[in-house]
This record gives C-alpha cells, structure tokens and sequence, in this order.
C-alpha cells in the first residue's frame, strides 16, 4: 500500500534511538522508494544547533547504522527531507518552531516519542495546547512503558486524555521482527499445526533471548529496570502471546489484540511461594565472551556495588485455559551469555508406544524450533529411519532457512513498524489494556524482589546463566535446548 504523504516527528530526535535505529530505519525505506516525493522528517531535540550541525550529526551518527551500503545519490535526498527543530518540549510556549515546520494539517502527522516517559505527558498536553493534534494524527510511545502497574496506567492516561487509543501506537519492536510475524503465518497458514497446538501434544514451551553484550552505556536506566522490566514484562510475554492465543478472526487489529489480551489474562498468578519455586534471577560476573574478558555488573563504571539489579531471569509460567492447562512455558532472558539467540521452541509429546526394537524412551519428541536471531528461520525435528540394513530411527532435522527461502531483501523490524505506523496499521503494537495486563501478572514478582533481602544469583559471563536456571527446568525431567544438543 503506498504511503499518502507524511511529517513525522521525532521528539528525541538527536537521540541514541533516532540515530542508532529511527532513521536508518527511514532510509532504508527512502532508498526502497517507499516514502512519497515530499514526505518530511522533523527531529526534535533540546540543543540549539543549526540545521547544518544536525545534518553533520546525522552523518556520523545515524549514517554508521545504515544496514546496507549507502548510496550516495539517495543519503543526499534523504538528508533534505530532515529538518531539525530545537525546542523545551516541556514548555508549551516553545512549540513555535514546531507549527512553523509542521505543514497542512490534512496530511498524516506522526509524533514519534523517543523521550524519556517521564516527558509523554507534558508533550501530549502541549501538542494539544498547541493544537497539532488533527484527526489524521498518530503518536508512538517508545519503552520503556512504565516500571510497574500504576505507572503504565498514568501513561495511559496522560496520552488517552489528548489521543484515542485508535491513534496510539506502542511499540514493542519483537513484534516487528520477521520471524515473529512468520510465527502467525505458521499457525494460521497452514493447517497442520493447529490441531496439535494444545495440551494434548504440547509437552512444553521454552521461549530464550540470549544477549552477548552487557549493560553497556545503559547503566543508569538498567539498574532501576532489570531485565524482568527490560526484557520479560514486554518482549518474552509478547512471543508467548502469540505462541499460545487462540485463533483470532483476522488480522485486524482488534481481533489479534483480544486474543492476546486473553492469554495475559490468563497467566497464573504467582505467589510469594510459587514465584520462589518457579523464577530465578541472576546478575553477571566477570568472564570471558568470545575469549574476551568482561567485567562483572557491578564493575561497570558507575554501577553500584551492592545493586541488586538482575540481568538475568528465568521462569516457569503457566498459561490457565483449557487449551493449556498444566503445559508449563518457560521463559528466560540475559545480558553477558554465552551466545546471542533468540528462539521459540515447541516440544511435543513423546510416542505412545514404540513398534520398533528400540524403547519408547529412544524416541526424540518431535520438536518445532522457531529461530528469530541471529538468523531466522525455522527447524522441525523428527525421527527417521538411518540408513542401513537396520530398523534404527534417529533424530533428523527439516530445515527452513526464511533468508534461502524467500530471496527478497530484509526488513529491520523498525523498518516495518514505522511503515505501519505511517499506514495506519495497529495490529503490531500494543493496546493499552494489554499493557495494563502485563505488567499486573508481572507486578507480584517485583513487589516480592523489592521486600526481598536476597540478591540474585550470580553467573559466570559467557554462560547460559546461574546453574539454578537448569535446575529449574530440570525438576520437571526437562533441559535447555542448548543443554539438549549433542556435543560439536
Ligand atoms: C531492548 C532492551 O528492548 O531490547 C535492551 O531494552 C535489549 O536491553 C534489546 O538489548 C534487545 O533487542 P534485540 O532486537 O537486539 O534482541
């Protein structure tokens, strides 16, 4: 669907995110020819500086993170659709230079919010005040989206005093990755998986994001957040959204939201007993990553010695419906591990009955392994017969490479989500009650960390995490997946 012309503003516009991420994002669609003639891009920052400075900044910032080469032609016209505008987005009487670079109101506007939340309120109220805010207006909130219940609920409200939740776009960009969407494609495309997808064949679910890197620069943000907050109340329970909704009608937005809407609110609750049986934190140590030595959390310039902070969380979670009932899904995320992965893996039941000269108990459980990175792709493991005068059967692998498959260029997940905000399209960002939903399954944990005089455990930088976390899956007679895989 070609785009109708746009100005799309970025509050934080001389910002890590804008630079690192934003618009790259938007050349990368520039140089597709995805953007109209006169589509504009206004970043809005804090520092007086001419637009001149800014285009040099954009160079040496924002150019580095082009993904492809950049041409030169391109970068050139992309460059001219910049304006930058320098103004206290928390001062109402500042907007001035902002209506000026705003064109007709008829034309779609965009006020991306790459700020700090702390800034979301003041900035609604003053584009109201100002009177930017037309019907053809759309607003995208950057995480993070509060720090527990009632702060998510105060954004909420502070955004739907000035927007109509149709107009609000909160971003959660594991929901822009391929390999995400490519999960819907499998269950609602083809009709194999459906009928097998529920307690009746499932054994369980392990959903793992793995990082290689450490807090980095992040430090001051990370350490009131932890990776519960960073990474699990959004992105892991976003994957187990759509692992475990059930069918929605369509593709609309409203009907895949319900669905997983549905799945929050069916998470069992923990208490303080069940949540210390069930979830493990941890916090890195120095170590080795890719044979280079790291430092420990705590030695991370300006971190505090004592923090408490985890970097690492993995859980048991239990999704109560009829569909899922007693299937547990586990889920576990961490900074300074040994790789960088990200995946989905849906294990299967054993065989009821072994007909061949081996036990039952020789039989792999067919496995669906869903890659979303490094690489993307999908992997199905089944049993097969070796080659051979013998009746032995052995794992084997059907691969499905998504990048050897479809040849067609990528897409960076801001890429698609800024094209969807652009089009109108709401179905990859989350509604406010979604939200809501999250973090008041996740806000019993936090409440017992916070009275909680212990510390998370710590691991080696370089591994798969403290040693707890294979116990906790260990205890139901299962492993890791990484654990699972014969030696190299
Ligand atoms: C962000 C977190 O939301 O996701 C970061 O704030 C994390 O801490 C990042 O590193 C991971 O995203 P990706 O796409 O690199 O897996």
């Amino acid at each position: 669907m070609a785009l109708s012309d746009f100005d799309l503003v970025f509050f934080g516009g001389s910002g890590d995110l804008a630079m690192r991420k934003l618009l790259p994002a938007m050349y990368a669609r520039d140089v597709c020819n995805d953007l109209p003639l006169e589509a504009r891009i206004i970043c809005v920052g804090r520092d007086h500086m001419s637009q001149d400075a800014f285009i040099a900044m954009v160079e040496s910032n924002a150019k580095p993170h082009v993904k492809e080469s950049v041409d030169d032609q391109a970068w050139r016209t992309f460059l001219q659709r910049i304006t930058y505008v320098a103004l206290d987005a928390s001062d109402k009487k500042g907007f001035g230079p902002l209506v000026e670079a705003l064109r007709d109101e008829s034309l779609t506007r965009v006020y991306y919010l790459a700020t700090p939340p702390s800034l979301f309120a003041r900035i609604c109220d003053n584009l109201a005040a100002n009177k930017l805010v037309t019907p053809n207006s759309r607003v995208v909130l950057e995480k993070p989206l509060g720090r527990d219940l009632e702060s998510a609920k105060q954004i909420n409200a502070d955004v739907g005093k000035v927007f109509a939740e149709s107009q609000i776009y909160r971003i959660d960009h594991y929901l822009g990755k391929e390999t995400v969407q490519n999960l819907l494609a499998l269950r609602f495309g083809n009709i194999l998986f459906e009928p097998l997808w529920r307690r009746e064949w499932i054994s369980d679910v392990q959903i793992t994001i793995a990082e290689k890197i450490g807090v980095g620069n992040r430090l001051g943000y990370y350490d009131n957040s932890g990776a519960l907050r960073d990474m699990l109340q959004n992105h892991l329970l976003q994957l187990l959204c759509i692992v475990a909704m059930e069918p929605p009608a369509s593709i609309a937005p409203d009907a895949v939201r319900d669905a997983k809407l549905q799945v929050l609110r069916s998470l069992k609750r923990f208490t303080p007993t069940t949540l210390a049986q069930n979830i493990v934190r941890g916090q890195y140590r120095s170590g080795y990553v890719d044979g280079q030595p790291v430092p420990g959390y705590r030695d991370e310039p300006d971190a505090p010695k004592q923090s408490k902070t985890e970097t690492f969380v993995a859980m048991k979670a239990e999704v109560d419906t009829w569909r899922w009932a007693g299937v547990p899904f586990y889920l576990r995320t961490g900074k300074r591990m040994a790789d960088r992965l990200a995946e989905i893996v849906v294990r299967f039941k054993t065989i009821p009955h072994s007909i061949f000269n081996q036990p039952t108990s020789s039989f792999q459980p067919n496995s669906l392994v869903i890659r979303l990175q490094p690489d993307e792709g999908l992997s199905m493991n089944l049993m097969a017969k070796t080659p051979g005068d013998s009746m032995r059967l052995k794992q084997a692998e059907l691969e499905l490479d998504f990048r050897e498959q479809f040849k067609a260029p990528r897409m960076e997940a801001y890429e698609r989500l800024l094209l969807d905000v652009l089009r109108g399209q709401l179905t990859l960002f989350m509604r406010g009650d979604e939200l809501e939903a999250a973090w008041e399954w996740v806000e019993p944990i936090l409440e017992h960390w916070e009275q909680d005089d212990s510390s998370p455990v710590p691991y080696t930088s370089g591994t798969w995490g403290p040693a707890a976390s294979s116990a906790l899956i260990g205890r139901d007679g299962l492993q890791w997946r990484e654990e699972a895989l014969p030696e190299d």
